[in-house]
């Protein structure tokens, strides 16, 4: 017999996805306590609302739905680029699958041109996946991409469990994650945007399984009670819409006030970014010494964090960590996150966080950019951390090293390279370059701090009117300070 053109079954999953590898051990002292172990508990005991039917009891329950993902089987199409391409795409979605705290059974790959606009896999394949749900046990079918509504309920006619698709996956993902007020309102503003069009058979072939009244009333004239239902959710969902945007549009203005603020004093804004898992927090930690939660999970930092940090000659910066970056993250939450992804492009140095132990680091390299290029971060002077190093293959980050012209080797866990990450920072960082010689009476202590905090010290002197102090300051300190310019014999 000649090989099928499309061959199913490809690749029956590890449990765990071995390039997300878990190595449980502490690391070192100083991050040994990441500070939210309770944190981390009552995330993994969030409560799990069964179904999705579009019987919405109340609406702002969308903002905490979970999907009820058990047992999971997973299904991609693959249709361009190589066996280690589509290999690592389904272990990346097994690995997201794992955070959002189901359990991956198996895995099925089917080479074809394109993906069937009927039932994703083509209903051959479709059928076998039936076959291999019923083998496995598996109540949930997660597909690779992003199912438009009419092909999600077609195989879920045929695989008659539940199917979701990467996009749905993601938004579970965040909405478990989302702590803060604005966290919460721009997932579930994703959330309800994903929905919208989604509303018509959300749970339908569900009910159909289980013998109840859907079914009747499907066929049933076009305006049967169920779609009276359905424009009257829709209307509930456009108004809670309409609301999150307002709120979230006040939050923004309170937290550009508060960067105002900071920018008022001068302090320069370092923002970490990178693909998720890449070792952000590691590196805040490392950085700051602040007590980030750190966890082999997707998606464990989903709010801003900004912690102080300073460089070795002391000055002072911001040093904020983002939510991690997924290749196609869905448009929904780019859209919900823009106004916390702009701050990127507010910041006066990027470092852009590369994990060099993964199988295709360029990749994440290049996902990262294309959701940057979207929010319009793409001016900020970027440098490439290439993190892991301690795991990485050398040749990997020598290859690295040398295609990303500002980059650096670091690993956040051993320490190794961190110091010269911090000198880097501190060479790239806005430098204060006016030179003032100022006496400031003893009263002004604020400004004589400002000046520890922000400047380069040339050097001191206690005088019987004031401090005299020599430093190099940036613009508006030396603004602040004109007025004190020493007098000059
Ligand atoms: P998200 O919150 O998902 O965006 O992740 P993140 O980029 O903040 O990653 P995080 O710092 O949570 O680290 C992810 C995993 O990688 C954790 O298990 C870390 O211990 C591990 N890790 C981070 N840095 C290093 C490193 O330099 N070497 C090794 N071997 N592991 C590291």
């Amino acid at each position: 017999m000649t090989e099928p053109r499309s061959t199913a079954t490809d690749d029956i999953l590890a449990r765990r996805a071995s390039a997300l590898a878990d190595d449980d051990g502490f690391f070192d002292d100083a991050d040994r306590f990441d500070g939210d172990q309770l944190d981390r508990e009552e995330r993994t005991a969030l409560r799990r609302v069964s179904g999705l039917s579009t019987e919405l009891e109340d609406i702002t329950e969308v903002e905490y739905r979970q999907l009820r993902l058990e047992r999971v089987v997973l299904a991609a199409v693959w249709s361009e680029g190589t066996a280690q391409d589509a290999e690592n795409s389904m272990r990346e979605l097994a690995a997201l699958a794992e955070t959002a705290g189901s359990e991956v059974l198996a895995g099925v790959l089917q080479r074809r041109q394109r993906p069937d606009p009927g039932t994703y896999l083509g209903s051959g394949k479709a059928v076998e996946l039936r076959d291999i749900v019923i083998a496995e046990g598996a109540d949930t079918v997660v597909c690779d991409t992003e199912l438009a509504p009419s092909q999600r309920r077609a195989l879920e006619d045929v695989v008659k469990v539940k199917v979701i698709d990467r996009t749905a996956l993601i938004l579970d993902i965040f909405a478990q994650h989302a702590k803060s007020k604005e966290g919460k309102a721009q997932v579930e503003l994703a959330q309800l945007q994903y929905l919208l069009p989604r509303l018509r058979g959300w749970g339908e072939s569900m009910s159909r399984q289980a013998g109840g009244q859907a079914a009747g009333g499907q066929g049933m004239g076009s305006r049967g009670p169920g779609e009276t239902k359905i424009e009257l959710d829709r209307r509930r969902i456009n108004s809670r819409i309409a609301k999150l945007r307002r709120e979230l549009s006040s939050m923004k203005t309170h937290r550009d006030t508060r960067r105002g603020a900071r920018d008022a004093h001068g302090v320069p804004a370092v923002v970490i970014a990178g693909y998720t898992n890449a070792g952000k927090s590691t590196l805040l930690n490392r950085l700051t010494h602040a007590g980030v939660l750190v966890d082999n999970q997707l998606f464990a930092t989903l709010d801003t964090t900004v912690r102080r940090a300073e460089t070795p000659e002391g000055r002072d910066f911001t040093l904020a960590d983002t939510v991690g970056f997924v290749r196609a993250l869905p448009h929904q939450l780019v859209e919900a996150f823009r106004s916390t992804l702009e701050e990127v492009a507010d910041a006066d140095l990027l470092l852009h966080v590369v994990d060099g132990s993964h199988p295709d680091p360029e990749g994440q390299i290049s996902a990262v950019r294309a959701v940057l290029a979207d929010v319009d971060a793409t001016d900020v002077k970027e440098v490439v951390v290439i993190n892991k190093a301690d795991l990485a293959d050398p040749e990997v980050v020598d290859r690295l090293l040398r295609h990303e012209r500002h980059s650096i080797a670091v690993s956040a866990r051993t320490g190794l390279g961190v110091d010269a990450l911090r000198d880097l920072i501190s060479v790239e960082l806005p430098q204060p370059d006016i030179e003032v010689d100022v006496v400031l009476p003893y009263d002004r202590g604020d400004l004589v701090s400002r000046i520890y905090e922000e400047a380069d010290i040339l050097g001191e002197d206690h005088l019987a009117e004031g401090t005299r102090v020599r430093a190099k300051v940036m613009g508006d300190l030396a603004a602040e300070l004109a007025p004190f310019a020493a007098k000059t014999a």
